[in-house]
């Protein structure tokens, strides 16, 4: 076990806190929720847009809270410990590092920050330090995992409280290596102070997230915070895409400032580059990688050119934390990316296989527009609805599968206490109001292996809705059901006839 824990005198010293109490007490654990505020934990009570923390003071001392962080006076005859800082939010950072022994500065942290692509990188990065033997943590939208321990995200980006326990948990269980996603808003909210980050990466920089950040400047000034130093060290380096404008910006002034910077891009010269990029949805994706530490071609089951990228930034970061350039290659060439997100189950047949998790119409449109630009022959689309959940979107989801496929089976997807032929009628009516062929198949595995059984050449089967879910719920029970195991077994299924 790692020592963590630190008295009062240490984290008031090291936050310049004003403190009032015990200067003795231990502190285990800090948290700015009140509910899981328990015995020695720290509360540092923020004011926040709806809850003032501040009403819940008397309330977490009472249930053996060893002190409270404000940015205010204690109130009169408060009894306990109270630390005055001038900022609560950077005060909760700094704390949760410290109580947690800075696990930061024991492995190599990787951020990524920017518009698009942090989850895939991350996810490629992650294989990166598994392909090169390395053990690795990662904080995505999708899970939390430490080797191959993984729990489903609560958050893209967790509070600083939850990040340092996770990086703390991740040492202890001998990982050389953590990478997380770091979003503006998390950067901004002063989630990331404190950490120590080895290498970060930005992506790109789009319109999006605007009704949080309200201008493009500021947006790109709350990434710029996690590259220049203003969430306490600079990192090592800066893996930075040159083909963004801001990018380029943000590049020219880490530069200026005498900066380890990396360039990356496919329009412009840059460290790594790459040339000859052929992009097919049955063969995935091939390039000609040029790097500093030489050249290699990359096949990938990724399919598009913003995944060219997202290698690219994943390849430049594996450098910096010293991997060997052809174990990278190997990763990149089994590393499907995000689980469940237009993931591709590779196989050597001559039509294409797709699981997302798209599951309102909305998605299912996107899923499958990308799906139908990148193949020449038909679309089959396997799919279903929830049951006890939203019903209005059965309808819409069945128009929008049949508008956009030559062929949609209907099938399962979790209809919990509802009757799984009613919730397929429902998805029917939609399906009606276009010309596509459908089938009604409510077994979901029978479902995938009859759309599978059916491809052609250049054809592509997307199975929507589950995407990395592994588990089908019917009634009050919960089946283990993985849509990619399915859709390989039918592959296999297919091999043997
Ligand atoms: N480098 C990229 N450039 C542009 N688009 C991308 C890039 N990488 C992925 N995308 C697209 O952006 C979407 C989100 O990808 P991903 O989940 O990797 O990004 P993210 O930054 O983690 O997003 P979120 O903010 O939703 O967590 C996907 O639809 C994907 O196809
Ligand atoms: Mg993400």
């Amino acid at each position: 076990m790692i020592e963590h824990g630190a008295t009062l005198r240490k984290i008031a010293e090291n936050l310049n806190a004003k403190l009032d109490g015990d200067a003795e007490t231990i502190v285990t654990d800090i948290t700015h929720d009140s509910r899981q505020a328990g015995k020695g934990a720290l509360f540092v009570a923020v004011r926040g847009l709806t809850i003032d923390g501040h009403r819940f003071v008397t309330d977490v001392m009472r249930r053996g809270a060893s002190g409270i962080i404000s940015e205010l006076d204690a109130p009169e005859n408060f009894k306990g410990a109270w630390l005055k800082v001038a900022d609560a939010r950077i005060a909760l950072s700094q704390a949760a590092a410290i109580i947690n022994g800075n696990p930061s500065h024991d492995l190599k942290l990787v951020g990524i920050t920017g518009t698009n692509g942090k989850t895939t990188t991350t996810y490629l990065v992650f294989a990166l330090a598994e392909a090169n033997g390395e053990k690795g943590a990662m904080l995505t939208t999708v899970e939390y995992r430490i080797g191959d321990k993984s729990e489903p995200a609560v958050r893209t980006t967790p509070e600083a409280s939850d990040t340092n326990r996770f990086l703390r948990q991740a040492v202890e269980e001998n990982c050389q290596m953590a990478v997380m996603e770091t979003s503006s808003q998390a950067i901004d909210l002063r989630r990331c102070d404190w950490l120590k980050f080895r290498v970060a990466v930005f992506t790109n920089l789009t319109r999006d997230h605007l009704d949080y950040h309200l201008t493009m400047e500021n947006y790109y000034d709350a990434k710029k915070q996690l590259f220049d130093g203003r969430l306490g060290e600079k990192p090592f380096s800066s893996i930075i895409n040159i083909d963004d404008d801001w990018g380029a910006k943000l590049a020219n002034e880490l530069k200026t400032d005498n900066q380890r910077v990396v360039t990356f891009a496919q329009n412009n010269a840059a460290d790594l580059t790459a040339e000859n990029i052929e992009v097919s949805l049955i063969k995935g994706t091939s390039f000609l990688l040029k790097t500093p530490n030489g050249e290699i071609v990359i096949t990938s089951p990724l399919v598009g050119k913003p995944h060219v990228y997202n290698m690219l930034a994943a390849t430049a970061t594996a450098l910096e934390l010293g991997y060997d350039l052809d174990k990278i290659g190997a990763g990149l060439k089994t590393c499907v990316g995000a689980p469940g997100r237009f993931e591709r189950v590779p196989h050597d047949g001559d039509f294409a296989v797709v699981v997302d998790y798209a599951h309102s119409d909305d998605a299912l449109l996107n899923t499958l527009k990308t799906a139908r630009d990148l193949t020449s022959g038909k679309t089959i689309t396997v799919f279903g609805c929830g049951g006890d959940r939203d019903k209005t979107k059965r309808a819409p989801m069945g128009e929008v599968a049949g508008l956009y496929s030559d062929l949609v089976i209907i099938t399962s997807d979790n209809p919990r206490t509802e009757n799984p032929l009613k919730i397929l009628a429902e998805i029917e009516i939609g399906l009606k109001q276009t010309n596509s062929q459908y089938q009604i198949i409510s077994d979901r595995r029978e479902a995938i292996h009859q759309a599978i059984a059916k491809a052609k050449q250049g054809d592509v089967v997307l199975i929507a809705g589950k995407g990395h879910e592994t588990y089908q719920i019917v009634g009050g029970d919960k089946f283990h059901f993985d849509d990619r195991e399915i859709a390989r077994e039918a592959l296999e299924k297919l091999k043997e006839d």
